[in-house]
């Protein structure tokens, strides 16, 4: 599969689990109750797959390329948006994390933390995705040259080697079934 090709695909299956935290959220607003386990498995899923797997190969190579070779605005328009739209994400996990410790350690108000977060995230990344798939990954396409565009499909087949030796495609992708399973 193509470089960009999979890096769509790989969205399809970050936004089946945006789906699960706000189906989560939804979930404490009618019930009351935090599925600590289940969040604990999203943030698992969104440190290791979506941002350093994802993230990892847009931030370390596509952009990066697209940064150094097309125009200007590019780099400091469209790529550093994309940039600190992850940057966002990492926030918005990072007060999710501490929001259910809060709530672990008996802080009721804490609960609404966790909403704000998680569906803040869900909403943040699923914008995200759409200017990607539908703007930022065709502009990469019809613009960089085709030998960077092979040696881009290089790098990320590496990244995808070296992955799966660690076994990350395998834990994930059945970590969203699981995921998908228990809310
Ligand atoms: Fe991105
Ligand atoms: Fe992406």
């Amino acid at each position: 599969m193509e470089a960009i090709d999979l890096l769509i695909k790989e969205h399809d299956n970050i936004k089946r689990v945006l789906a699960v935290a706000r189906k989560l959220c939804l979930k404490i607003l009618e019930e009351g109750e935090v599925d600590f386990e289940v969040f604990e498995k999203i943030i698992d899923f969104v440190k290791n797959y979506a941002d350093d797997h994802h993230h990892g190969k847009e931030e370390d190579i596509l952009f990066e390329r697209m940064s150094d070779e097309l125009d200007k605005d590019v780099k400091e328009i469209t790529i550093s948006a994309m940039f600190s739209e992850h940057d966002f994400g990492r926030y918005f996990i990072s007060k999710l994390e501490t929001a259910l410790k809060e709530v672990k350690s008996g802080d009721e108000e804490a609960k609404i933390d966790i909403i704000a977060n998680a569906v803040g995230y869900a909403d943040l990344l699923d914008g995200h995705i759409f200017k990607e798939n539908n703007m930022v990954y065709n502009y990469g396409k019809e613009n960089l040259s085709s030998d960077t565009l092979q040696e881009i499909g290089v790098s990320c087949k590496e990244v995808e080697e070296k992955a799966a030796q660690e076994g990350i495609q395998d834990k994930y992708i059945k970590m969203i079934d699981d995921l998908e399973q228990r809310v």
